[in-house]
């Protein structure tokens, strides 16, 4: 039996030194080609109207426009649409909403096709337009037919039950706003082929679309990614269009074209987090126990399905966050309005279904007047019994309780909330606030199909340099690093004999999106999965030729060692290639285990599970509703952690991006549909100065993944963002404190400093 090691290695990303120093080549970096031209998309000033007459006379003569495009030019499938279409590249009769493209042009700089498409003279007919949640549930207006799932007899043990609440709730969208914006970058080759250079998350699908829309193969498509400047699910779907347009203009004028969008055009085109509203009646005993649930879940969908049957889906499967609902009933909404198409965007949906049932406890521990801390352990899954989940899995590796409560520990959660009160009993204006929650989110694609990853792995037989591509898309998360990291363990090399070079449909086919945390877990096995097919070309090569049996090589320190023979590294690859052994070969993985029924709403959708738990203390002004985050302490489950350092990076910068989504980020859009939030002026992510005075993130010690993952490491990808839920619960703690802690204030997220004061108003006037 060969032990069984980790690598557990801190190492800096493998562009850090390159992010920092400008060296790094974004899409927008590649050097151009000679009389490369510049893209500009025009779009429309209507959420929902007839489009009578688009007049581009005037764009047409406008200063080094070169060519436009529009719907005419589009020969093949004039939709980008990932699962179902809904989504045109330029819609031929109507308008949906306010950014919608109609056409673009090329020119000879950014600068003058910018310029240009503000000249189109668009003649419409307006129609009423649908923006809001309610609005459209009450007009029965959806993009699909939402999941109705049930367990036990949720109305009759609501009935009998000792205490029952009410009440409603909404978590609200989220700009993704990545460093890099949407950005693609096309250059024509022969044969009408083109090379797409795109800041996606989803080379393959950049691929199909593009090949769909011009009528040709697959195989004359190649699109190359080498890094993202982040995506955050907002390039899992929503890249598509510009690299499709790209391609459009270069066809056109057989020359390269780039198409980087300004920030407030990217940010009124493209999709955004699905806000969320749900109604819910809670049955439940005086120890605060849940026993009965029944939910109205309703999300805004804008204009077309997207990803938003598997976003939806995902919140009902995260509607139980770590706790036990022996009787559910969900009835699931998909809102069709007249927005920009809501997307994936980290935590995909999970999030907005975990914000539901955290509110609802909370709210169920200040009606009993406990602690909510104590109220949320009760309702936590159990291990050996109440370890059924809503959809029929048995949670298998739950550690929540280890977590929570060395957490408690940790943070000293209960002298800080004594301190918290003290606080607030001598302070008339400032309130502090202290909450604790768990996160447990679920790890693999729910779309069963993609839960597969390809790789192609060489080693170059002069030197022994390894050079690896899979399907995964570097977007700042570290999965080059990782992938890299998992290599040279595999072959017993040092890290930097060790090339993850750019991502590209002609080595590694059929990707599935890097995307569901999944990335490093199935490109990082494939990548391992060819490196052992080579080894094993290396192995019978040996063991034929010196006659060795019966024994695995240990591939260490730079050297192979067989029973009895050693080789060094880079000698047995040259010996190799000499004898002519294959040092080439593509790996496959799939992820074991999982299977999930759609209709029935039953199997095991999850190789695994994540979990971590957060304490986070806020301050609160009474008079204006500013909001400060003071100390916040984590722990979270990385399981054998890859590599430490950057998973420190996810669970913080996950954690920030959840709490802008929770107190200050907001997206708003006037009743005509016009989007009001579209520039850094007008909407704020957080800053620097917004991270917590405090901030104490530990992985959890005693990680490890049950399962058969890479390293036995759990990804960090999505769920850290989950642990920001705690800030909101904080606030909402201070708030209370206001009104004696004896009724819970009424607060959606985000908590920015108008619904602070709102609800504080409220409490006072006791509504
Ligand atoms: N971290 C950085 N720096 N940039 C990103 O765009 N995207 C997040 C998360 N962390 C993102 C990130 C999202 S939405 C997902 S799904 C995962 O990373 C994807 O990468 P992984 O599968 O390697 O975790
Ligand atoms: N997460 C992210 N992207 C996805 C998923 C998922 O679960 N399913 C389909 N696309
Ligand atoms: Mo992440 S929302 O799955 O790209």
């Amino acid at each position: 039996m060969i032990k069984e090691t980790f690598i557990q290695e801190k190492r800096p990303h493998e562009s850090a030194t390159k992010h920092v120093s400008g060296y790094a080549l974004y899409t927008d970096d590649i050097s151009e080609p000679e009389g490369t031209l510049y893209g500009a998309i025009g779009w429309s000033k209507k959420s929902h109207a007839i489009i009578r007459k688009i007049n581009l006379d005037k764009v047409i003569k406008s200063e080094g426009v070169v060519a436009v495009v529009t719907s005419e030019d589009i020969t093949g499938r004039n939709d980008v649409g990932p699962v179902y279409d809904g989504d045109p590249i330029f819609p031929k009769n109507k308008v949906e909403y306010f950014g919608q493209p109609l056409f673009a042009v090329a020119a000879k700089s950014t600068e003058l096709a910018r310029k240009a498409v503000l000249k189109a003279k668009i003649t419409y007919t307006k129609l009423k337009p649908i923006i809001e949640i309610k609005d459209a549930l009450k007009k029965k207006s959806f993009v699909l037919k939402g999941q109705v799932i049930k367990r036990g007899d949720p109305i009759l043990i609501i009935r009998k039950a000792a205490n029952r609440l009410k009440g409603e709730f909404t978590t609200g969208s989220q700009e993704h706003f990545p460093l890099e914006g949407q950005v693609s970058f096309v250059i024509p080759q022969e044969d009408d082929d083109f090379t797409v250079y795109s800041s996606t998350q989803h080379p393959s699908e950049t691929q199909q679309i593009i090949a769909k829309m011009l009528n040709q193969k697959s195989n004359s498509i190649n699109v190359i990614v080498r890094r993202i400047g982040g995506g955050f699910g907002g390039k899992e779907t929503q890249s598509f269009i510009f690299a499709a347009i790209c391609t459009l203009l270069a066809k056109k004028t057989k020359r390269p074209v780039k198409l980087r969008m300004d920030r407030d055009d990217d940010i009124i085109i493209t999709g955004k987090r699905h806000d969320f509203y749900s109604e819910y009646e809670v049955g439940f005993d005086e120890l605060g126990v849940i026993e009965g649930l029944n939910i109205k879940l309703s999300s805004r969908c804008g204009i077309s399905p997207d990803l938003s049957g598997a976003i939806n889906s995902r919140a009902l499967l995260h509607i139980d966050n770590a706790y036990y609902l022996p009787n559910l009933l969900v009835e699931n909404f998909l809102c069709k309005t007249n927005t920009s198409s809501s997307t994936a965007f980290r935590g995909f949906g999970g999030n907005q279904g975990m914000m539901v049932i955290e509110n609802i406890i909370d709210n169920i521990s200040r009606s009993l007047n406990k602690d909510p801390a104590e109220i949320r352990r009760r309702n936590f899954y159990q291990k050996e019994k109440k370890n059924i989940t809503h959809y029929g899995m048995k949670i298998e590796d739950n550690v929540i309780y280890e977590i929570f409560d060395s957490l408690m520990k940790s943070s000293n959660y209960k002298s800080r909330q004594l301190g918290v009160k003290k606080f607030n009993l001598k302070n008339k204006y400032l309130k502090k606030g202290i909450a604790i929650t768990p996160v447990k989110f679920g790890i693999s694609f729910t779309t069963w199909h993609l839960n597969q990853a390809g790789a192609l792995v060489h080693i170059y037989c002069n030197d022994g340099s390894v050079h690896v591509n899979t399907g995964a898309i570097e977007m700042g998360q570290g999965t080059y690093t990782k992938i890299a990291q998992l290599v040279s363990k595999e072959l017993g090399l040092p890290f930097d004999k060790i090339k993850v070079s750019a991502t590209r449909t002609d080595k590694v086919p059929n990707t599935s999106a890097s995307a569901a945390s999944s990335t490093t877990d199935l490109n990082g096995a494939a990548a391992i999965n060819a490196v052992r097919i080579i080894k094993q070309n290396l192995g019978v090569f040996v063991k034929k030729k010196y006659k060795i049996k019966n024994s695995e090589a240990i591939y260490e320190n730079g050297l192979v060692k067989f029973k009895g023979k050693s080789f060094r590294f880079n000698s047995l690859i040259k010996e190799a290639y000499l004898n002519r052994v294959s040092l080439s070969s593509s790996g496959f993985y799939t992820t074991p285990k999982i299977h999930f029924n759609r209709k029935t709403f039953l199997g095991r959708p999850f190789l695994y599970f994540c979990y971590g738990a957060a304490v986070s203390e806020v301050i609160i002004d009474t008079m204006t509703g500013e909001n400060k985050i003071l100390q916040v302490d984590i722990i979270h489950d990385a399981g054998k952690a890859i590599n430490p350092a950057i998973e420190l990076g996810q669970i913080e910068g996950g954690f920030v991006q959840g709490a802008g989504w929770l107190t200050m980020e907001e997206v708003n859009w006037k009743s005509n549909g016009e989007i009001t939030t579209h520039s850094p002026s007008t909407y704020k992510i957080p800053a620097v100065s917004d991270m917590p005075e405090k901030f104490n993130v530990e992985i959890y010690k005693y990680g490890k993944n049950k399962e058969n993952v890479v390293n036995k490491s759990k990804t960090t990808g999505e769920p850290p963002l989950m642990n920001a839920m705690s800030v909101f619960f904080a606030i909402k703690d201070a708030i209370a404190s206001t009104g004696n802690y004896d009724k819970a204030p009424i607060i959606n997220a985000p908590a920015t400093p108008e619904k602070i004061l709102m609800s504080i108003k409220n409490l006072e006037r006791n509504l």
